[in-house]
């Protein structure tokens, strides 16, 4: 039995339920519940809608031993949601607290390449040491939007992507730091990039076309915010 008390999942994709950040941190949840270990997951993006709620999400997760944000990247970096809750955890943990936490993320992009997210998991690895959270790394996952819908394990694409994050939890629950090696394999590409890169550039302009078509077509001109 793992001596881990606390486990705490923040999934910071502004799509909450339908998100591809769910799907992954349902799967880790999972994994974390069949060994008998508390563990929470939590949607950003409810919690931020007022002051007191958003204080209440950082009390949480200061309580935790092991902290995972599973998120996606926004514009090379880390969603609004997510910076503005790493801000206050930030304030309110240097202010007062001391317990020993460790920090993972995980974060998904819509590019082939996972090595986009390095940016947004390098500032997380700056949070980690400002706060003095222990760093246990991030997975890097490229083409996110292809693990959208169903969950993890139903993904052929995603089987590296488990078997790094089934090494990840295993590593957690014995109370070991995560092996780099678990990270390197979670981060591999769900397929070859040269494969991933003829179809886009052959085929792309017809999907998002066909994507738009279903879609935002008719709504393309709307100035919903126009005053
Ligand atoms: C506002 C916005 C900005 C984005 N910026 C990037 C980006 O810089 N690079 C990238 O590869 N994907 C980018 N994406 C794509 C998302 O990272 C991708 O669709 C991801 O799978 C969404 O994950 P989620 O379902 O967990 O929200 C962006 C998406 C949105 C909506």
């Amino acid at each position: 039995m793992s001596e881990i008390s606390k486990v705490l999942l923040l999934v910071g994709s502004p799509k909450g339920e339908n998100s591809v950040s769910n799907n992954i941190a349902s799967y880790i949840l999972e994994k974390f519940n069949e060994n008998g270990v508390k563990a929470e997951k939590i949607f950003i993006v409810k919690e931020v809608r007022n002051d007191e709620a958003l204080n209440e999400l950082v009390l949480q997760a200061i309580d935790a031993e092991i902290l995972i944000l599973v998120s996606p990247l926004y514009v090379d970096s880390i969603p609004a949601i997510n910076i503005k809750v790493l801000e206050e955890f930030y304030k309110v943990k240097n202010d007062s607290y001391n317990k020993k936490q460790s920090f993972m993320t995980i974060f998904n992009c819509g590019f082939p390449e996972p090595h986009h997210n390095d940016l947004a998991i390098d500032m997380c690895k700056k949070f980690a040491s400002d706060t003095g959270l222990k760093w246990m790394g991030g997975v890097t996952i490229g083409m996110g939007p292809s693990l959208e819908g169903k969950s993890l394990e139903r993904f052929r694409l995603a089987k590296n992507l488990c078997t790094g994050l089934d090494m990840a939890v295993d590593a957690i629950l014995k109370g070991e730091t995560v092996p780099q090696e678990a990270i390197v394999i979670a981060s591999k590409p769900l397929m070859p990039l040269t494969i991933v890169k003829f179809v886009m550039c052959n085929f792309g302009r017809f999907m998002w076309g066909n994507q738009m078509d279903k879609s935002v077509k008719g709504n393309m001109f709307d100035r919903p915010y126009e005053l």
